[in-house]
Order: C-alpha cells, then sequence, then structure tokens
C-alpha cells in the first residue's frame, strides 16, 4: 500500500462536511461584502517568493517546495496565497484606471514544509482576501471585519490581535533600538534568535522558544517609535473597529511571520484555546516592489484546517450531517424507472432526493430514509402506478395520501 505524504491528508467525512459548510459561508460573506473571486496557479517563479515573503524569513529559508521543472526553472510549491495574487494584479494590470478599491478572494492549497502537527500540515488550505488602490484604514477595517464575522457565523469566537509595525522609518528606529536593547542578552535567547538579531530582529517578538523570557518581556515598545501618521492609522482602525462591535486588543509582539507587511497588522486569537486562526495587514510596498506601480494594499488569510478542528471541538457538527427532502421507494423494473423520472423533476427543482440505487429491500429503504433524514417519502408500486398514483408518506407524522402523478412534483414543492 502507498500511504500518503506526511503532512497532507483526505478530506473526507465530518471535516468535509464542515469543509462545505464553511465554503458555503465563505461564498456568502464574499458576494455580501462585494469580493471577487481570483484563482492563481498552486507553482510560481520561486523568486516571486523570495522577493516578497522574505528572503530570511522561516518561510522561505526552511518551508518552501522548491524544484527544477524539465525546462529548467526554478519553481516553488506556493506556501501563501499573496505573493500570487499580486503578481496577479500587477500582469494583467487589474489596477487599469480603476481609482475604486478592487476587492480579491481566494480559498485554495497552500504548501509549506513544516513539522506536522494538530493545525499544522505540509498541505492545507488558506481563505484569504487581498484589496488594493486604498491606504484608508476603513478599508483595514472591513478586511478585519469579513474574516472576524466569518468566524462568528460559524460559531467561533476569537479575538483580534492588532499592532502597528509602523512606516519604514518608524520600523527602522524601532528595529536600531531592539537590536541595541537585546545584544548584551542575545546568548541567552534561542539558536534562531542569535541569528534573528543579524537578519530580521523583528522576528523575535514573536519568538515560541523564547516566548516567557523576561529579556522578551521588557523590549522596547513599538508605540514608543511610531511617527505621528502611523500613529493615527493605527488610531482610526480602532475606532472603526468599535464602531463594528469587534473584540480586539493591542498585542505588541504581533510581528507577523512574512516580510512584507507594514502599518497595521493582526491575528485571529481562538478563545476557546489560543490557537491562531489567521492573521493579515497592509502592505504598501509590495506592488511596488515585485515591479507593479505604487499602489498600496491590505489582506489577510485564514486556515481552513484550524477553522474546522476548531468547530468540530466546539460545536453540535450533528445538524451538518447529509439530509435530503424527499426518499423515493422502488423495487421492480417499472418502479425504479418510475422513481428516476420523478427524482430528475424533483432534483431539477432544487429539492434534494435519493433513490434506491443498491438494489435495496422496502426495509432497508425506510432505514436509509430514516438516516438520511427525509421529510417525505415516496412509496412507488406497480399497483397504484397502473392507476397514476402515487404514494407520499410525512416521515415526521407517518401520514400517508395518495397523489396524482402529475402532480407529485407539485405537491412535494408546496409542501416542504
Ligand atoms: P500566515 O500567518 O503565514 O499569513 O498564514 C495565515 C494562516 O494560514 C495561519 O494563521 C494559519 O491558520 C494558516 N496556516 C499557515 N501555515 C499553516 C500550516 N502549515 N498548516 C495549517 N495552517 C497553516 C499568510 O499566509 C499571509 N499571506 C496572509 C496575508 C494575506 N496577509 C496579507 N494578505
Amino acid at each position: 500500500m502507498i500511504a500518503k505524504p506526511k503532512g497532507t491528508y483526505d478530506l473526507m467525512g465530518v471535516d468535509a462536511k464542515i469543509y462545505t459548510y464553511i465554503s458555503h459561508e465563505i461564498e456568502d460573506m464574499m458576494s455580501n461584502y462585494n469580493y471577487e473571486l481570483i484563482r492563481t496557479p498552486i507553482f510560481e517563479a520561486s523568486e516571486l517568493f523570495h522577493r516578497s515573503v522574505g528572503e530570511t524569513t522561516d518561510i522561505v529559508t526552511k518551508e518552501t517546495y522548491d524544484f527544477k521543472d524539465r525546462g529548467d526553472r526554478n519553481i516553488t510549491l506556493r506556501p501563501e496565497g499573496t505573493a500570487g495574487v499580486v503578481r496577479s494584479v500587477i500582469e494583467n494590470k487589474l489596477y487599469g484606471n480603476k481609482n475604486d478599491a478592487i476587492k480579491l478572494y481566494y480559498n485554495g492549497t497552500m504548501y509549506r514544509y513544516e513539522r506536522p502537527q494538530s493545525g499544522r500540515n505540509r498541505e492545507f488550505t488558506q481563505f484569504g482576501i487581498e484589496a488594493f488602490n486604498s491606504n484608508d484604514p476603513m478599508l483595514d477595517a472591513e478586511v478585519i471585519s469579513v474574516s472576524y464575522y466569518l468566524l462568528n457565523n460559524l460559531g467561533i469566537e476569537a479575538t483580534v490581535a492588532i499592532n502597528s509595525l509602523g512606516d519604514a522609518e518608524s520600523r527602522k528606529n524601532y528595529t536600531d533600538a531592539l537590536v541595541k536593547y537585546l545584544k548584551p542578552h542575545i546568548n541567552d535567547l534561542c539558536e534562531d534568535c542569535q541569528n534573528r538579531i543579524n537578519t530580521n530582529p523583528l522576528r523575535i517578538l514573536d519568538c515560541k522558544v523564547d516566548k516567557d523570557s523576561e529579556i522578551l518581556k521588557n523590549v522596547p515598545k513599538i508605540s514608543d517609535y511610531l511617527s505621528k501618521e502611523s500613529k493615527e492609522r493605527f488610531e482610526k482602525v480602532k475606532e472603526y473597529l468599535n464602531i463594528l462591535d469587534i473584540n480586539y486588543e493591542v498585542n505588541e509582539n504581533i510581528v507577523r511571520g512574512l516580510d512584507y507587511y507594514d502599518e497595521n497588522v493582526w491575528e485571529y486569537i481562538a478563545d476557546s484555546d489560543g490557537v491562531t486562526l489567521g492573521g493579515g495587514g497592509r502592505y504598501n510596498h509590495l506592488v511596488e516592489a515585485l515591479d507593479g506601480p505604487s499602489i498600496p494594499a491590505v489582506g489577510f488569510a485564514m486556515g481552513i484546517e484550524r477553522i474546522i478542528l476548531n468547530i468540530k471541538e466546539n460545536i453540535e457538527v450533528k445538524n451538518l450531517d447529509q439530509a435530503v427532502d424527499v426518499y423515493i421507494m422502488s423495487v421492480s423494473d417499472e418502479e425504479k424507472i418510475r422513481a428516476l423520472e420523478i427524482a430528475q423533476y424533483l432534483r431539477l427543482n432544487n429539492v434534494a432526493t435519493e433513490i434506491n440505487s443498491c438494489n435495496l429491500s422496502m426495509k432497508s429503504q425506510f432505514k436509509i430514509a430514516d438516516r438520511l433524514q427525509a421529510k417525505f417519502l415516496i412509496i412507488l408500486n406497480n399497483e397504484d402506478l397502473q392507476k397514476g398514483l402515487v404514494n407520499i408518506k410525512d416521515n415526521a407524522t407517518k401520514e400517508e395520501i395518495k397523489v396524482d402523478e402529475a402532480e407529485v412534483v407539485d405537491w412535494i414543492l408546496g409542501n416542504i
């Protein structure tokens, strides 16, 4: 037997039902908030991720799936969605002459070579949105609220942990102060942090190994280094979040694991277990850094597997069980043909219908109809069919009536 690769999984059973339920919620939300679907390739030129996510990030140094294709090109399986969307916006000139926001979303698989554990896979799914062309913090607030209320609709309580990384100058001043403070203590931090102080000092702030160390508890505060504009932008987004009734808290350790961010950044933390479900922020310089025009952008992504895990642990999944409106019972050849015809009409009229396609006995069909929570049973028998009649049984009240075969679809449509 050939097993699946480490860190991957087969989506099925309850998880698949929850996945479908989440996907429907996403589609509804995206239509209500006026976001358009974009689908970009699962593999891209490796350089795209080096130049966007960042050469020194964990993702690029340790986690990408890189290979040479048969044409000797350097290819990488996408570890996240933002870079591909930005590439596509530039390549397809989606910004054009538009002066309103370009609002896009995606829901697809990503690949990171991480150590697999609960909620951490090598192939995983992200729902994300990317919005371009507006530097207004109102768009930050909208992007934050989409996913906050998506979680809310799915029954997940979460807190948005927000921070401001400031503009380039604020960040430079802060990074200098951070390095100055950390240098004398650096040997007391983990090996990764000893490297990060030279390559990416901000990342030390969200180190999982050193997170409880006294050294990190007393670092300079980034809020003391923000420019007036960055501070105002941060205040504004908080004001909007209050208006939108979003549960948030400022957390100065939120620095994000990707290099393209500036200004406001945030993560969604599940109230039940503290797991990070998603994250995002502004990236006003990425489009230009990838050879596009200078247009501001903001976005976020959340991990669908982590949402599935949370839902499975915290809500009653019984009502996600597969269910139909109608089960049509048939045994003889003539009954089967009629079942097929009636089912076709019902299904094409949006009535979820199941038929006996396994040659089962009547007894088994009753059991299956119950398992599928059928509201009505259409019980076909040769005798009635010859008179042009069909039996319909209400599976809750157990009442039965005979209906003219020509009227059965209308009857069902009028009664479900
Ligand atoms: P990220 O924080 O790297 O951001 O990933 C977002 C979410 O993807 C995480 O919070 C987590 O739920 C999920 N995720 C990440 N890695 C894994 C994994 N190995 N297994 C399962 N789930 C995982 C980004 O990717 C940015 N592109 C978000 C963004 C969009 N920022 C602006 N626009």
